[in-house]
C-alpha cells in the first residue's frame, strides 16, 4: 500500500535530493533554483526528520514544494511546517496566494483531506504534453501569417498584455495569476501584431529550459482572431526556433479543460504524459476567513479508499445557515418507488 511505504528521511546534506526522491511528494522545482532561494530566503526552506517543505514566491505569488517519506509523516507534519513558512512570507510576496502543482495523483485521496485542512482548494486539472522530437523546420519568419507579424515583446507593451490575457483566458482572478506567472517566467515573450492597425491579437511565452527540452509556458489567441491558423502558425514558429536555440525535445501543460488546444497540440505531435491539479490556498485574511467560515461544520466522510469513489455530507453549525436549509426542506413530497 502506498501510504505505508518508507524510505529514508531527507538527508540533511542535501535536501534537495530528499525532496526530490520523497516518495510522497510535490516536488518540481529545479536544483538551481532551489540553492537560489536557500541562499537569498533561508527561512522558506524547512525540514523536519520525516520531510522538507518549501515555499518559492515570485511576482506576487508563491509555489509550495514538498517531500514526506510518508503519508503518515506528511499527516503529520504538513500542517506545522507550512504555517512555519506562510509566518516568514512577506505580504507582498504572495497577494494571489500560495500555489501547488500536484502530480502525485495515487496519494491524492490521503493528501486533499490535509490540503483542505490547510485552506488549499483544487482550481484547475492540467496534463503534461510533450514532443519527443523537433520537427525539421526551416528559419522561423516573423511575418507567421499575412498580415500578422510574432515579435518581441517590450515594456510598452505590459498594460495591453494584461488586457489581452484577461481577453485570451477570461479567468477568474485566481487563475489567471497562473497565466500571468506564466508570461513573467517567459524568457521569449512575444505578441503577435496585426500589421494593419497595430492591434495585439497573440501571445506565446517561451523557455529553452535544462535536457534541451524547450517549453511553451504560456499561449493564446484572441476570440476575435481564432480558426485563422494563428495559433498553429504560433506554434510552428515556437518549435522552429526551440530547434534554433539548441533544443531537441519541447513540453507543456494543457489545462485539461481546454480541449481546442489539445486538438492544436496532438494535431503537432505533442503526447499526453501525466495529469496534474493545480490547487490554491488565498494568501489575503478576509478571503481565508470566508473559506474558513464556509468549511465549518460537521462532516461525514464515506468511502475513503483509494480507487473507490466517496461521498462527503456536510451539516452546517451555523444557526442561520441551518434555518435556512430547514425551510427550504419544508414542503410536500411525493416519494416514488420506495417500496419492495
Ligand atoms: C487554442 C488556441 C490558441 C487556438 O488558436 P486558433 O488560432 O484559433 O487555432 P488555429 O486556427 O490555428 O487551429 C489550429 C488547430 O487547433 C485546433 N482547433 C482550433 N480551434 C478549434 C475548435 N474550435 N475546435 C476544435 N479544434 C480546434 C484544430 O486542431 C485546428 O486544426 P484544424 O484547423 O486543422 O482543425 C485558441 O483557441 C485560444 O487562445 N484558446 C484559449 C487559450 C488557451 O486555451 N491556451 C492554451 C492554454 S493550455
Amino acid at each position: 500500500m502506498t501510504q505505508m511505504r518508507r524510505l529514508e528521511a531527507p538527508k540533511a546534506g542535501d535536501l534537495f535530493e530528499g525532496g526530490r526522491s520523497s516518495p510522497v511528494r510535490s516536488f518540481d522545482i529545479e536544483r538551481e533554483d532551489f540553492e537560489r532561494l536557500r541562499q537569498e530566503r533561508p527561512e522558506l526552506v524547512v525540514s523536519d526528520d520525516a520531510g522538507v517543505m518549501l515555499l518559492s514566491p515570485h511576482g506576487g505569488l508563491a509555489w509550495l514544494h514538498y517531500g514526506f517519506e510518508s503519508v503518515d509523516a506528511l499527516r503529520g507534519s504538513f500542517r506545522l511546517l507550512l504555517e512555519r513558512l506562510l509566518s516568514t512570507l512577506r505580504s507582498h510576496e504572495a497577494q494571489a496566494g500560495v500555489f501547488l502543482r500536484f502530480t502525485d495523483l495515487p496519494n491524492r485521496p490521503y493528501v486533499e483531506p490535509v490540503l483542505n485542512e490547510s485552506l488549499f482548494e483544487l482550481l484547475y486539472e492540467y496534463m503534461e504534453m510533450d514532443l519527443p522530437e523537433l520537427p525539421d523546420a526551416p528559419q522561423p519568419t516573423d511575418e507567421i501569417a499575412p498580415g500578422f507579424l510574432l515579435r518581441a515583446a517590450g515594456p510598452d507593451d505590459t498594460g495591453t498584455i494584461a488586457a489581452l490575457v484577461e481577453a485570451v483566458f477570461g479567468e477568474d482572478t485566481a487563475r489567471r495569476s497562473v497565466i500571468d506567472d506564466n508570461v513573467r517566467r517567459s524568457v521569449d515573450l512575444r505578441v503577435i501584431e496585426e500589421k494593419s492597425g497595430g492591434r495585439l491579437v497573440g501571445l506565446l511565452g517561451c523557455l529553452p529550459g535544462p535536457e534541451r527540452t524547450g517549453e511553451i509556458a504560456v499561449m493564446g489567441v484572441h476570440p476575435d482572431y481564432r480558426r485563422r491558423s494563428l495559433g498553429e502558425a504560433m506554434m510552428r514558429w515556437s518549435l522552429a526556433w526551440f530547434r534554433e536555440q539548441g533544443m531537441r525535445r519541447a513540453k507543456l501543460n494543457a489545462r485539461v479543460d481546454s480541449p481546442t488546444a489539445i486538438a492544436l497540440y496532438r494535431k503537432l505531435g505533442f503526447l499526453p504524459g501525466r495529469r496534474g491539479l493545480v490547487y490554491r490556498r488565498p494568501t489575503d485574511k478576509r478571503e481565508l476567513d470566508e473559506m474558513a467560515a464556509k468549511r465549518k461544520g460537521t462532516y461525514i466522510k464515506l468511502g475513503f479508499l483509494p480507487g473507490r469513489r466517496g461521498l462527503v455530507y456536510r451539516r452546517p453549525t451555523d444557526k442561520r445557515e441551518l434555518d435556512e436549509m430547514a425551510a427550504k426542506r419544508k414542503g410536500t413530497y411525493i416519494k416514488f418507488g420506495g417500496w419492495r
